[in-house]
């Protein structure tokens, strides 16, 4: 039979909406309407894919306002009479039809430090537990439709959010880095917070809803890592740590972060790639930095951290009855 398809036609100078009535058959998906539409009537409409299978992440699009895979969006899915709207994803600029120019993902993920093994130990030689290895297994089902990425509010609507923001595909990605047992570094948590703005993610669930692997990104990625940082800024013992520290030392050791200096080879500056943090994060100071970046607002805070939870007027050591916090048994504790 024949259906009614709407499809925004046009590129970086502007388009429109244009009707078409294309023949559909019985099990096609939405690619390959666009197929046909493209041998009968508009042969030169532009469309990104590649393995109509759901694998390779090429065929996004927004069917019906919806973020989706062209390829694993069946026709039977809509009523006989619904008139199907295509359109480009919105959050990244069009470059001619369905095909946008996604490479604002490609410098974010340039941006994430990559994994990094205990020196000493050589590929075949690294060892993990089978646990680990499915923990993270969900985090690298993903297929890189940049359909989360096209979702979150953060960005969709505010292209000045973008140099400080990466995206939830970029937060699974430092979420796997962070529960990886061989990765050597300690500071993904930081620089999630600090330099890929996991701080303005407000865990609407946007991004999990579209995801078309099914990846659980907000329950399983974004709010452990949020409660890790979250650990790290009002944990009592930190928090004692930070008394016991002088101020200046930790300034001092802020004004080093541990992850190399990031070069973005498209935009690189070498005066504002990661300057020094500000001393103190004011309420009248802008939200990011020079280098679009936030501060780690838990080492550089005036108060360090929240308030304490042994009052303000205590000897140390506190002697062990005033002590009222504890810390979860990790054997009852259940794995997240
Ligand atoms: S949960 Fe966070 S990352 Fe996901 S869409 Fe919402 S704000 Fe964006
Ligand atoms: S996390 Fe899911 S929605 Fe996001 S890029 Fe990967 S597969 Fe696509
Ligand atoms: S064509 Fe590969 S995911 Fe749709």
């Amino acid at each position: 039979m024949k259906r009614h398809f709407r499809v925004w036609r046009g590129d970086a100078s502007g388009g429109d909406l244009r009707d078409f009535d294309v023949e559909v058959n019985e099990g096609e998906v939405v690619l390959d309407i666009i197929h046909r539409l493209q041998a009968t009537q508009a042969p030169d409409l532009a469309c990104r894919w590649n393995c109509k299978a759901g694998k390779c992440g090429s065929c996004s699009m927004e069917i019906n306002g919806m973020p989706r895979l062209g390829c694993m969006t069946r026709m039977s899915t809509f009523t006989e009479d619904e008139t199907i709207t295509i359109t480009p994803i919105r959050t990244f600029p069009v470059i001619r039809d369905l095909v946008t120019d996604v490479s604002f993902n490609y410098e974010k993920a340039r941006e994430t430090p990559a994994f990094a093994p205990p020196p000493g130990v050589a590929p075949g030689d690294y060892r993990m537990q089978q646990v680990d290895v499915e923990r993270s297994q969900e985090f690298r089902k993903c297929i890189e439709c940049f359909l989360c990425q096209n979702t979150c509010h953060v960005i969709r609507d505010h292209d000045e959010n973008k140099p400080a923001f990466s995206g939830p595909r970029f937060f699974i990605r430092a979420a796997e880095l962070d529960m990886h047992p061989l990765d050597d570094r300690e500071d993904r948590k930081e620089h999630a917070q600090a330099s890929q703005g996991l701080g303005y993610c407000n865990i609407t669930k946007c991004c999990t809803e579209v995801c078309p692997e099914h990846i659980k990104i907000t329950d399983n990625a974004i709010i452990p890592m949020k409660e890790r940082v979250v650990d790290r800024r009002y944990d009592p013992l930190v928090w004692l740590g930070r008394k016991i520290f002088r101020r200046d030392e930790l300034e001092s050791a802020s004004t080093k972060p541990s992850f190399p200096p990031i070069v973005n080879p498209s935009t690189a500056n070498p005066s504002t790639v990661n300057p020094p943090m500000s001393s103190a994060r004011l309420p009248q100071t802008a939200p990011v930095g020079p280098d679009g970046h936030m501060d780690i607002a838990e080492l550089v805070a005036p108060q360090q951290g929240g308030l304490s939870p042994f009052g303000e007027d205590l000897e140390f050591p506190l002697p062990p009855e005033q002590i009222a916090y504890h810390h979860p048994d990790p054997d009852k504790t259940p794995d997240r």
